[in-house]
């Protein structure tokens, strides 16, 4: 955070004095009459970066978030009352070539973001951004439109991420696929983590476990504030889904994680309020549109995105909706609760939603972008079948479901995107896991945490599973990263990108493997 100059005079308390004092005489509700210039900063309040999202043709999403003490008791150190903030889109870095602005309020009902959704521009086109408020200007950032639905598009470039967990080391794949001036980075969920400080790590959350709204503020302030970070969500829009840990480790629809039995027991609808915060924040902090809006402890936010024809991405939300995982979730034998027809990862209606989507697709690519990993796998953890309760083995009948659908040939080119273990995997998709000769009928890749750990001494164990389950075609447990992939009207290449040590600030990038997957044939080869 900036000291206070010349420039910027006041101590953060003679502002918030001051502020109070304006506030009286009205000139702080600047989104509805003053101008923005009277309103004079301490320091920067853009030190949670920007950030851009949920691209359309003609459309993206600018995102921001005021605060002068992010790590306070609210996460924003502001005074009471929406304040006026001002935001230009431009062709150029420099904003010579100004093409539209506007004004969104930052109000403390929203922890002082900024959502703009702005409309009227171009097809596929680089543009940038940056926000105003009084004498302060945010950093610049770059977004994109996305192709229209009916263009024939040659080339898409982009990152799929998850599992950003601060306290297990550096945001260095963040810092490297900012880099990669990419077209879309697609998150696929733990863009934070709920727990309190952990002596052991590299750094460390501040406050313990999250509940409260003012919690889990205070938390993406803390991740926000991250310059490896904030330069990923500069470089490219993003398009978020979220998994767990953006309200507590393996949750089920209304149902918390099992805990110790020391712990005190938590109500269900105690749990929904904490829902219904975690929600709230998550919505606050990243460039979502208003129809995602959460109304209490539900919050809509599966949706499509249709890159021209080469690629559609159904982006799925398996936590909000899903009942509980069977045989006490982790990893377990296999109990007869995992063949529950009624068990489901979706709910019933996004399933719908989502083989519809796919029947109706015309594009080249259908991706399908999720939490957990949907080809089974027998872990070599013990006797007999071993399975992760919170993936799709736990939900049998579910993922026969959407398998069948895709061997039906329906669906042209599914690629399964996934995220939460941890791990980079490849795997054939199976019409029946059990028969290896039955139809590859999809590709699943998985991408490894950008942080987030895979205890190294599970490392071996699970690589000596690989020759119980063939399907899996790649794993790499041992390094963090993200990955990569340039889609093509002919091929799907995937970079799994690694980095040399997450616990350094200025770890080294590389690829450890790509995978190439043909038009028209299911499964992946190594290029
Ligand atoms: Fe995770």
């Amino acid at each position: 955070m900036t000291r206070p100059t010349a420039a910027h005079p006041l101590s953060r308390r003679a502002f918030l004095q001051a502020a109070a004092i304006v506030t009286g005489s009205g000139l702080l509700s600047l989104s509805s009459c003053a101008p923005a210039l009277h309103l004079r900063y301490p320091e920067n309040p853009f030190t949670l970066g920007i950030a851009s999202g949920d691209p359309l043709a003609d459309s993206v999403v600018l995102w921001t978030r005021l605060s002068l003490d992010p790590l306070g008791p609210t996460g924003a150190g502001l005074p009471g009352g929406p304040i006026d903030v001002t935001w230009e889109v431009a062709h150029d870095e420099a904003f010579r070539q100004v093409v539209q602005q506007g004004r969104s309020p930052a109000t403390p009902e929203r922890g002082y973001a900024v959502h703009a959704e702005v409309y009227g521009l171009e097809p596929h086109r680089v543009y940038y951004y940056r926000f105003h408020s009084g004498n302060a200007t945010s950093p610049v950032g770059r977004t994109r439109t996305l192709p229209r639905a009916q263009d024939n598009v040659q080339e898409l470039n982009l990152a799929f991420v998850s599992c950003s967990d601060y306290q297990n080391g550096y945001f260095g794949a963040y810092r490297a696929l900012a880099q990669d001036e990419l077209d879309l980075v697609v998150h696929l969920g733990d863009y934070i983590y709920e727990y309190g400080p952990n002596p052991e790590g590299v750094r460390q959350h501040s406050g313990p476990e999250i509940v409260t709204l003012e919690d889990y503020r205070r938390r993406y302030a803390q991740y926000h504030a991250d310059p490896d970070l904030q330069a990923a969500h500069a470089s490219a829009p993003w398009v978020v889904v979220w998994d767990d840990h953006e309200v507590e480790n393996n949750y089920a629809a209304a149902i918390m994680e099992a805990r110790a039995s020391d712990e005190a027991p938590v109500s269900e609808a105690d749990f929904l309020t904490r829902r219904a915060a975690a929600y709230q924040a998550y919505y606050e902090n990243l460039p979502l549109r208003r129809s995602s809006l959460p109304k209490g402890a539900d919050m809509g936010l599966y949706r499509r995105f249709s890159y021209g024809q080469l690629a559609s991405f159904s982006m799925l939300d398996t936590r909000q909706y899903r009942t509980d995982q069977p045989c006490g979730d982790g990893f377990a034998p296999a109990c007869a609760a995992v063949m529950d027809p009624n068990a489901t990862l979706t709910g019933p209606q996004q399933e719908r939603w989502l083989l519809e989507g796919l029947q109706a697709s015309q594009a080249r690519w259908n991706a399908i972008g999720q939490q957990v990993m949907m080809a089974r796998y027998d872990w070599p953890f013990g006797e007999g079948v071993i399975l992760n309760m919170d993936g799709w083995d736990g939900y049998h009948a579910a993922r026969g479901r959407l398998l069948g659908f895709m061997a039906q040939g329906q669906v042209s080119n599914p690629v399964v995107l996934t995220g939460d273990i941890h791990s980079a995997w490849v795997h054939d998709l199976k019409a029946d896991f059990l028969r290896p000769e039955s139809a590859t009928v999809g590709t699943e890749l998985v991408t490894t945490s950008i942080s987030a750990d895979f205890p190294a001494q599970f490392v071996a164990p699970t690589a000596g599973g690989l020759k119980d389950n063939p399907h899996t075609r790649y794993f790499n447990g041992a390094q963090r990263g993200y990955a990569r992939a340039r889609i093509t009207p002919d091929t799907w290449q995937t970079d799994f990108r690694v980095i040399s040590d997450v616990k350094a600030r200025d770890a080294a990038v590389s690829t450890d493997a790509s995978w190439v997957i043909e038009h028209g044939r299911a499964g992946a080869q190594r290029a």
